[in-house]
């Protein structure tokens, strides 16, 4: 049986822009860039993000391409001797732990996005957003059949395959989300009192920036485009040897550009137009926005298409993290993807459940002080995306034939010599650079 495929470059950008786009992207990014300095941390984000990381993304993508394995095979298949593959199980095990509780955080935008049908979550019946949410996040089996049921959507799609599951779903949620969130930035922008929204979200203060705000930028800089959990390696793995990578990293990189900043202006202009305050850390999407949504004509449309979207965002991101452990476990033999897809699923299922317990039965359990849903996230958000991200970055820089290198970055493309060189002066020097002053940083800072 014949190795599954993209059936188009449009295909691939899509699914690699839809795993970049997540939880990550729509929703932290723009938060913290509030908190950070607005405009300013913006437009350092955007620098860290054209540089460090798209020669990290260009990095993933030509290791992926010109070896056309997964995670594991990938890295033996350049250094059959020692222990590199080790970068990739990395990988698989740091991807196993982040959808564990990425997928209770879908399982909640799933309840909310089934409940907003019934209009009483953008106006809950004693008014109050915030209780709702504990009520809901407190009941162990309405959020665990959601979570389930989120896991389950994942498994549907990605045992379907490359071109017929990934490449298909994100075809059709990518251009949806983008068209929901222009029609929720218009709303949210022609609302009187939206400027300050806007003020606040991309107005430059130079005083919140600090050197903190240069490494909070280079973290997100990473999470948001996917990076250093071999994910882009799986995905241009299926990628024909035609494709222009340096294009295809652009689109990328331009797609979650301009997605964060569509996300920011639908969020933040509408909170402040309804005297709101963005202050709610991670709960934000779950209780201010249904709030702003329940004072206006039509909110239940509008917070139904914001969950909608929301859940589009979440499962693009979810199927790459599940995609690249079932690639290096069936090795090409498509007819494993069905029941492989199922076991791995189910068993990230499993493991999440203690994280989405964190908020009901084990909210009083600690885990290095911190609850399970936390502790989880700190290893893999913290520790394993990190190193990992230095470790690709040093093998494809140095473990890998420089002609092989040149050959496999410019083939397809209008980029010439120059842009390989500098390709090579980033990964060779400047991100593993940047990615250990991150690492000492959110480890001991
Ligand atoms: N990029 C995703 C987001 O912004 C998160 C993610 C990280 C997905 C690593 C896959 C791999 O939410």
């Amino acid at each position: 049986m014949q190795r599954d495929s993209w059936g188009s470059r449009i295909g691939f950008v899509l699914a690699a822009a839809g795993s970049a786009i997540g939880l990550g992207t729509v929703w932290r990014l723009p938060y913290v860039a509030g908190e950070q300095g607005g405009g300013l941390f913006f437009f350092i984000f955007i620098i860290l993000l054209m540089t460090v990381g798209t020669s990290l993304l260009l990095a993933e993508f030509v290791l992926g391409r010109s070896t056309k394995e997964g995670a594991i095979e990938a890295y033996r298949k350049i250094a059959p001797k020692g222990q590199w593959h080790l970068i990739g199980i990395i990988g698989m095990v740091a991807s196993f732990l982040l959808l564990s509780f990425y997928s209770v955080v879908g399982g909640w935008i799933t309840t909310y996005f089934v409940r907003s049908f019934s209009g009483n979550v953008t106006n809950p019946p004693d008014g109050d957003h915030f209780a709702l949410f504990t009520q809901i996040t407190s009941n162990p089996w309405e959020i665990g059949i959601a979570h389930l049921a989120f896991m389950v959507m994942t498994i549907l799609v990605v045992q379907m395959g490359i071109k017929k599951g990934i490449e298909k779903a994100s075809v059709y949620m990518m251009p949806a989300l983008f068209v929901i969130f222009l029609i929720l930035m218009i709303r949210s922008l022609t609302l009187d009192g939206a400027s300050e929204g806007v003020l606040y979200f991309l107005q430059p203060d130079f005083s919140a920036v600090t050197g903190e705000t240069f490494l909070f930028a280079l973290g997100q800089a990473f999470f948001s485009l996917s990076l250093g959990v071999s994910v882009m390696v799986t995905y241009s793995s299926y990628l024909d040897r035609n494709t222009s990578l340096p294009s295809s990293a652009w689109s990328v990189v331009l797609l979650s550009v301009l997605i964060a900043i569509m996300a920011g202006l639908a969020i933040f202009p509408a909170i402040y137009a309804f005297d709101m305050q963005p202050d709610q850390g991670p709960m934000l999407i779950f209780t201010v926005i249904p709030a702003v949504f329940g004072q206006l004509a039509f909110g239940e449309v509008f917070f139904f298409l914001f969950m909608l979207l929301m859940l589009f965002a979440t499962l693009t991101s979810a199927f790459s993290l599940l995609e690249i452990i079932v690639t290096p476990l069936i090795r090409g033999r498509e007819h494993l993807r069905k029941r492989m897809t199922w076991i791995v699923g189910l068993l990230i299922f499993a493991m999440g459940i203690p994280s989405n317990l964190s908020y009901s039965l084990l909210s009083e359990t600690y885990f290095f002080g911190m609850i399970f849903f936390d502790a989880v996230d700190y290893l893999v958000s913290n520790i394993l995306l990190p190193l990992g991200a230095l470790l690709i970055s040093l093998f494809v820089a140095y473990k890998m034939k420089k002609r092989d290198l040149k050959d496999e970055l410019l083939r397809g493309s209008n980029f010439r010599q120059g842009f390989y060189s500098i390709w090579l002066l980033m990964i060779r020097f400047i991100t593993p650079l940047c990615i250990i002053v991150v690492f000492f940083y959110l480890i001991f800072g």
